[in-house]
Order: structure tokens, then sequence, then C-alpha cells
């Protein structure tokens, strides 16, 4: 199966955004199990993965391509600061621009091709029209700095974590459609600091040895993550920086609207060592899924219902979920035989 983009839709006013079902089928349902607890939940991200599935390629691209970078094109024209890359991480912003094109071109032939002749590179996105031939390393012959160049050509956000004294730091990112952090405030933060408000983690050493396992990933073996968070309509950008736009919709959840208003918001994280930098990519794939569109799956109506119930308060909060946790819980019971 492939799935190939479809014209722009909203993740914003009225929301227009919907899933075929396609992209129903291939939707990384986070939930092994009844319940939820953090862990150190990284695997090998082992490409190509099974035929059609997200984890087929290094970088996902589906049939949303078109819709996610009309959205970060909006996101970037009111705000530029969600793009930030300090001086020193000039040489990943470029790997990752070596990164992101050869693996686009070998995995989507048909959307993407670059074309190498020693340092003159030339890049053909089909997709978004684009075509450019540049120096590569040489930032002035590109249109854009090279990290908002490739990002606007990106499904999901991009951090660059830089190296040093076995810790990692936010010094370079995109980050247009977060789920309620802030790149601007925790640009230039290490692995534990932007992570201090996470609840529970720290006290169980989730933290200590995943960075442990971080800085020693190495080129050429990637790994991922799952994460995941519930957000009220199909909003990609629910940043701190637009809380005003998007806050009160958590107000608006009713036990009768729960299915159309309230989204399973996926993240798909991978972790990839770039080479020259010696810089951690750290991509968040965002999937958006209505709970309309989950129950039409069974098996995972009833788990979704036993992790909801079950979730323990403390992520609830943190979450954000507790205004509509107890309605999104009594809805989610009636696809359960069990309650
Ligand atoms: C180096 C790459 C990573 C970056 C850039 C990153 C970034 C972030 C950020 C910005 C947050 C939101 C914190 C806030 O509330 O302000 C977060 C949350 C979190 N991160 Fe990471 N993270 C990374 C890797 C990991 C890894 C490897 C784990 C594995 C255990 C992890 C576990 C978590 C957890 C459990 C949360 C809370 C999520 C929730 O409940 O929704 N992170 N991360």
């Amino acid at each position: 199966m492939r799935l190939h983009p479809k014209p722009i839709q909203t993740f914003r006013d009225d929301f227009s955004y919907s899933n075929s079902e396609e992209a129903i089928a291939r939707f990384p349902f986070p939930f092994p199990q009844d319940d939820y607890m953090y862990s150190v939940n990284i695997e090998p991200h082992v490409t190509p993965g099974p035929e059609g599935s997200v984890f087929e390629h290094l970088l996902d691209i589906d049939e949303h391509y078109l819709s996610e970078m009309a959205e970060r094109d909006i996101v970037l024209r009111e705000n530029a600061q969600r793009c930030l890359a300090m001086p020193h991480m000039d040489v990943a912003c470029w790997d990752l621009i070596e990164r992101a094109m050869t693996s686009l071109a070998a995995d989507y032939p048909q959307h993407f091709s670059l074309v190498r002749e020693g340092e003159r590179w030339t890049w053909q996105n089909r997709l978004l029209d684009i075509h450019d031939s540049f120096t590569f390393g040489d930032s002035s012959t590109l249109p854009l700095p090279p990290l908002e160049y490739i990002g606007r050509q990106l499904q999901g956000d991009f951090a660059l974590l830089d190296q040093r004294d076995g810790d990692l730091f936010m010094d370079a990112g995109i980050v247009t459609c977060p789920a309620d952090w802030s790149l601007r405030f925790d640009a230039g933060m290490s692995f534990s600091e932007w992570h201090g408000p996470v609840p529970l983690a720290h006290e169980m050493g989730v933290f200590e040895r995943a960075l442990k396992y971080l800085t020693a990933i190495p080129v050429g073996r990637p790994v991922r993550r799952l994460n995941w968070t519930l957000t009220i309509n199909a909003r990609m950008d629910s940043s701190p920086e637009t809380f005003p736009s998007w806050g009160s919709d958590r107000t608006t959840v009713t036990p009768d609207n729960v299915g159309e208003k309230v989204y399973l918001r996926v993240e798909l994280q991978v972790l990839d060592r770039m080479p020259r930098s010696n810089a951690l990519m750290f991509s968040i794939r965002t999937y958006l899924m209505s709970f309309d569109d989950l129950v039409t799956n069974p098996d995972w109506a009833r788990r979704l219902h036993r992790v909801m119930k079950t979730l323990p308060p403390e992520l609830v909060e943190y979450k954000g979920l507790s205004r509509f946790h107890p309605a999104v819980v009594e809805w989610l019971s009636r696809f359960d035989p069990a309650n």
C-alpha cells in the first residue's frame, strides 16, 4: 500500500483534516497493553520496516504531506523563532540535509530526486514543485537557511542535539507542531533540563538510562520510540506560544462530542546520529486520529478505554487532560465489553 499526498486540508479554523481508511489502518497505535506508564521504550529503527507501515522508511511521507507543509508555512510566517539554529550547529544542519535528501530520494523516487556532482547538488521535490541546485555546505547557495530549507519539506518536527560532556543540548530545531512545549524556551537546555516538567520519570531513572543509551548511538543505527497525548480538534500546533488560541478548546468536550472532538496524538520519534557533526537528530512525526476513527477498530477501542481509565493521575494532569478525562473514559466505556 502506498499513500499518496492528497489536496491540502487544515489543522485550524474549519479543521478539514481527515484520515483515509488506509491511513487509519497504518496508524501507529501506541498501547501494547491495557495500562500505560513511562519506560525506556526505545527500539532499533531498522529499515525497510514492514511495507506500507509508518516504520517502512527513515522518514515517513504520507497523505497529509501537503497539508502539513502548508500548516508549517503558516506557523513560520507568524513566528520565525519556531526554527532556530545556534551558529555551532551549522554542520549538523547540513548533516540533516544530506540524510533527508538521500533517504527521501531513495525511498520515494516518484516524489524526490537528488543528483550529486562533487559538492554541486541538484534537488527536486516534485510534490512542492522545488528544483534547486546548490553547493553542499555553502548556505549562501540555498534560498533559505539550511534547517528551514529542509524542514519546510519534511513532515514532523526536528530537533538537532549537540553532544558534549556526555549530555545532549537542544541547540537547533524546527518545531511547529509540538505537544505543548517550546523550542524557544528549551533552546540550549540539557536532556534532564528540558525534561524537567515530566512527572515520575526522573524518580524512576527513565531519563538517566535513556541518556546513556542515546549518547552511545552510532552512525547508521537509528532508534525509535512512540509517545502520545490527546489533543482537542485536529490541531497540529499546540504550542505554548499559541496557547490562547487552543487552551480553551479543552472546555468544549462533552460526553456526546468526544468521538469527533478528541484526537489521539501519537509521535513517532526517531533518533539518528549525524556523521559530520556527531549531533543527534530527533524527529517527531505526529499522527492525529479522531476517537470516532479509532473506535472503528474494536481492539483499539477496548484497549484505549482500559488505558484511559487506569492512567495515573500525575500523567492525566501533566498531559493536560484533567478537564475532559472523565468524559473520555465514560464515552470509551461503551466500546469495552468488560465494562
Ligand atoms: C534527545 C531527544 C529527545 C528530545 C529532544 C525530547 C524532548 C522532549 C520534550 C521537549 C518534552 C516535553 C517536556 C515539557 O513538558 O516541556 C518531552 C517529554 C517526554 N520525553 Fe522526551 N525527548 C527526547 C528523548 C526522549 C527519550 C529517549 C525518552 C525515553 C524514555 C523520552 C521520554 C519522554 C517522556 C516520557 C516525556 C513525557 C511525555 C508525555 O507524557 O506526553 N524522551 N521530551
